[in-house]
C-alpha cells in the first residue's frame, strides 16, 4: 500500500467531507470544554463566597442601586476593574468575584465614557456627589455626564425596599427578617439622592 492511499476505518477525512458530522463533533467538543470550565465555578469558594469582610448591603443601598440601574448609569460606568497595570494604578485592587455575589444582577458593564465606579466608595464625600449627582460641571467642569438633579425631591417607597431585599434573600443575599422589617421606618424621609450616594459610598469597599 502506498503511504498516501487513503487510511482504512475512521479517517479524518470522513469528518471533514461530511457537513452534518463535522457541526456534531464541532458541537460536542464545545459542550465538553465549555462544561469543564464553567461547572468546577459553581462549587468554587472565591467565586460563589463573599470576600472577608463584606456586608448585604443596607436598605438605603439597596434602593440605591436599583436607581443606578433604573438610570442606566452603567451605560456610561463599568464596575469591573481588571488585572492589569494601568487598570489597577488608576482605580485600585482588580475586581474579584467574591464582591459580586451579592449583585443581582451584576452591574459589570464594558462601556466606559466615565470612570469605572467599582472602588469609588469612600473617595468623594456624600456632599460631593450630591453636587455632581445635581451638576457633573459644578465640580468637573469638562464632564459631559448628565445631571440627576430631580432624585433630590423624589421620595423612596419603604414597603417595596422591603419587597425587594426578600426577592433578594431568595437569592441568596443573607438578610435576617429584622432587617426587612426594620426598612420602611429606616428609609422614612430618605430621597432617591440619598439612596444613591449611599450605593456610591458602599462600592468596592471590602478591597480597598
Ligand atoms: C453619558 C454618560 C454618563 C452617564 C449616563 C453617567 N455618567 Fe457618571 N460620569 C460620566 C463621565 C464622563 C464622568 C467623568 C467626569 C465627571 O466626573 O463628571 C463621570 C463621573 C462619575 C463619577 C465620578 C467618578 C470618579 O471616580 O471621579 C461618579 C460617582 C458617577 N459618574 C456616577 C454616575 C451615576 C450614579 C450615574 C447614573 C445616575 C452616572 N454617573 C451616569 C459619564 C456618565
Amino acid at each position: 500500500m502506498s503511504s498516501n492511499a487513503p487510511q482504512s476505518g475512521f479517517s479524518h477525512e470522513k469528518i471533514e467531507t461530511n457537513n452534518f458530522l463535522m457541526v456534531v463533533l464541532i458541537l460536542l467538543v464545545v459542550a465538553i470544554g465549555g462544561l469543564v470550565e464553567i461547572v468546577p465555578l459553581f462549587f468554587q469558594k472565591s467565586t460563589t463566597e463573599a470576600v472577608a469582610g463584606m456586608q448585604p448591603p443596607t436598605s438605603l443601598q439597596v434602593l440605591g442601586r436599583d436607581v443606578y440601574v433604573r438610570e442606566g448609569c452603567y451605560n456610561c460606568h463599568s464596575q469591573m476593574i481588571r488585572p492589569f497595570r494601568a487598570e489597577t494604578l488608576r482605580y485600585g485592587h482588580y475586581s474579584v468575584a467574591g464582591e459580586f455575589v451579592y449583585d443581582h444582577p451584576f452591574q459589570w458593564g464594558s462601556k466606559r465614557t466615565g470612570p469605572d465606579l467599582q472602588r469609588v466608595g469612600g473617595k468623594y464625600s456624600d456632599e460631593w456627589h450630591r453636587i455632581h449627582l445635581v451638576n457633573p460641571r459644578d465640580v468637573v467642569p469638562e464632564s459631559n455626564m448628565p445631571a440627576y438633579a430631580w432624585l433630590e425631591g423624589a421620595p423612596l417607597d419603604g414597603a417595596q425596599a422591603a419587597t425587594h431585599m426578600r426577592a433578594l434573600r431568595r437569592v441568596g443575599v443573607p438578610f435576617t427578617d429584622a432587617q426587612i422589617a426594620a426598612a420602611p421606618a429606616e428609609l422614612k424621609g430618605k430621597t432617591e439622592m440619598d439612596a444613591l450616594v449611599a450605593y456610591l459610598q458602599s462600592l468596592g469597599l471590602a478591597l480597598k
